[in-house]
């Protein structure tokens, strides 16, 4: 064990209650002023201690780090996060790093979590916003043996485990805008970006991303999201764990794919369906090649979107960007 470890688990074993300098740098066989740089590089980490020159140190709070040693301990999942569970405070993009340990060999289950995204990504070249501390940006590699036109039923496993976990852990019913909104009362409060490297034999991996907003506030967001974007505290106006979703995200997202691994996909499309803000919409599908506009009637085993336009024809769409059209 490091001595900032030690140190933190001193501060921890104490839930709460003050902790005397003397005492730690006895106990650690340290001197105060190591102690104190210790308390220093975990006020830089994110944990907020408080000190007192009378009093010594106290975890002010449940650190609500994504480090693994927050995380890790209570993850109920088999393989994800279990072997390698990255974790960086700040990163560009965990998809863009990701990307790079899957090419470099990383397992399936890895997981790449950052505390803060400097250049997050979103779909169709957009951003993401990731300020630090605030939300969940994590990605997942992913190695399943599929056939190609089957690798949407992961773009909407994913959707389905993001919209339960904030359904079980807070109590928030959210809805899927297909294929990769999570809505709430018809505001986006998470992204999921999946992002497909195929080799002569099919799938070599997938990265899938996903961006929640957890304790942003309203006015955190730049001002020309703050109509169409949301956070669970927003929604729940209660700070909300990180660790605790990030924990509920993960165990599901993995119980979801091992389903899918496991030839039952059926229970992930019926859920996706009861979900969906789109089945019954009338809707403008904008595509890399043009526009569609028709009703959403139906998604289909491959998760694809089944659309009827004016004529009658019902077209299967794989990807997209849905403007639903008021009535
Ligand atoms: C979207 O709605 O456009 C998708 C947003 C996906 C954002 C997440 S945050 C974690 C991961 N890393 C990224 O750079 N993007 C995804």
């Amino acid at each position: 064990m490091t001595l900032r470890e030690a140190v933190l688990q001193a501060l921890k074993e104490k839930a709460g209650e003050w902790l005397s300098g003397e005492t730690l740098s006895e106990s650690l066989n340290v001197s105060r002023t190591t102690v104190w740089n210790q308390i220093k590089a975990l006020l830089a980490e994110g944990y907020e201690v408080d000190s007192s020159p009378k009093k010594g140190y106290r975890l002010s709070s449940p650190p609500d780090i994504l480090s693994p040693e927050e995380v890790c301990p209570r993850l109920t999942c088999e393989v994800f996060g279990q072997t390698n569970y990255l974790y960086y405070q700040e990163i560009d993009s965990t998809n863009t790093r990701a990307r790079a340990l899957a090419s470099a060999g990383y397992p399936e289950g890895t997981v790449v979590v950052a505390d803060m995204q400097t250049a997050g990504r979103g779909r169709r070249g957009r951003s993401w916003y990731s300020p630090s501390g605030k939300g969940i940006y994590m990605s997942v590699i992913l190695r399943p043996i599929l056939p190609l036109k089957e690798i949407s039923r992961i773009s909407l496993l994913t959707a389905v485990a993001v919209a339960e976990s904030l359904e079980e852990e807070l109590n928030l019913s959210a809805r899927i805008k297909w294929p990769n909104d999570i809505l709430i009362k018809g505001k986006k409060v998470a992204g999921i970006l999946s992002e497909v490297v195929t080799d002569m034999d099919g799938i070599e991996y997938i990265v899938v991303g996903i961006g929640l907003n957890i304790n942003n506030e309203l006015q955190d967001f730049p001002s020309d999201f703050r109509t169409i974007a949301t956070s669970a505290h927003v929604e729940d106006a209660r700070p909300v764990s990180r660790v605790k979703v990030l924990q509920g995200l993960l165990a599901r997202l993995e119980s979801r794919y091992f389903d899918l691994l496991a030839g039952s996909f059926e229970g992930i499309l019926q859920k996706g369906k009861s979900l969906s803000v789109v089945i019954g919409q009338e809707l403008r599908l904008d595509m890399i090649n043009g526009f569609l506009m028709g009703k959403a009637v139906d998604i289909d085993d491959n998760g694809f979107l089944l659309l009827r336009d004016q004529s009658g024809v019902v077209h299967t769409i794989i990807s997209g960007e849905i403007t639903i059209l008021p009535l």
